[in-house]
């Protein structure tokens, strides 16, 4: 199998207000892979997940997608490729199926029904949820209605910002059971932020350990994540 990288940093570096809260960064993130960023609270998690998605940009460094430095890829094609899924997921009014045609609206295209359905159900929802408020669903429900929501736009990686942090226990495993379903059907790349150990262990992916905007190197990580 060829390993592709699918998202490269080289050297990057992210100084907000003059403090430094990434430095010289250096990652790749391989095709198809699952990666956790584990670290401390205000260590840079989210910051880093942010910038490969031009939600922000480097201060300095350069982030490549397949290649491409993603300064020269128009942000909407990118954030179509590389789906974001939030701590606190986001629900618009209406039923679950007016908030699954919303990536279509933004298209611009008319909506799937078949693609819909295949995208609720690869999330863990049930057909039956489409006609009901999205505001009534529970927060595990809504945050699968999220990741349903993403893979309307058919991404090739997913970034995860700490998703089952507002779940309970029971609900938090299951999300991540479909979370490596989407990796295993999909082929998707999944790159996502958590401070359980345990919940990095069920996403059996490679740790990455960010301490003080800096990662740290495996051995390391090692001892700080797998005690
Ligand atoms: N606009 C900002 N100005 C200055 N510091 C910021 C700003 N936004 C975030 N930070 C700081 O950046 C650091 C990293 O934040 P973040 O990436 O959210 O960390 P994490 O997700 O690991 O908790 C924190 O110390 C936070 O306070
Ligand atoms: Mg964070």
């Amino acid at each position: 199998m060829v390993c592709r990288v699918k998202f490269e940093l080289i050297n990057v570096s992210k100084i907000k207000n003059g403090k430094p809260i990434l430095r010289n960064i250096n990652l790749q993130f391989l095709s198809g892979s699952k990666y956790t960023i584990l670290g401390p609270s205000g260590s840079g998690k989210t910051t880093l997940l942010r910038l490969l998605n031009r939600m922000e940009e480097p201060s300095s460094g350069e982030i490549l997608f397949d290649g491409e430095n993603i300064k020269n890829i128009p942000v909407t094609k990118l954030r179509k490729k590389v789906g974001m899924v939030f701590q606190i997921p986001v629900v618009f009014e209406g039923t679950v199926e007016d908030n699954l045609l919303v990536p279509y609206s933004i298209k611009g295209i008319p909506p799937d029904k078949e693609e819909i359905k295949k995208a609720l159900t690869l999330s863990g929802l049930k057909e039956s949820f489409l006609s009901q408020r999205a505001m009534d669903l529970s927060v595990g429900e809504k945050q699968r209605l999220n990741l349903a929501r993403a893979l309307l736009n058919n991404p090739e990686v997913l970034l995860l910002d700490e998703p089952t942090s507002a779940l309970d226990y029971e609900t938090a495993l299951t999300l991540l059971d479909s979370v490596n379903e989407l990796n295993r059907v999909l082929g998707l790349t999944i790159i996502m932020v958590t401070h359980q150990v345990e919940h990095m262990r069920i996403l059996n992916g490679s740790a990455i350990y960010i301490e003080n905007g800096t990662v740290l190197d495996k051995k390391t990580t090692q001892s700080r994540a797998l005690i």
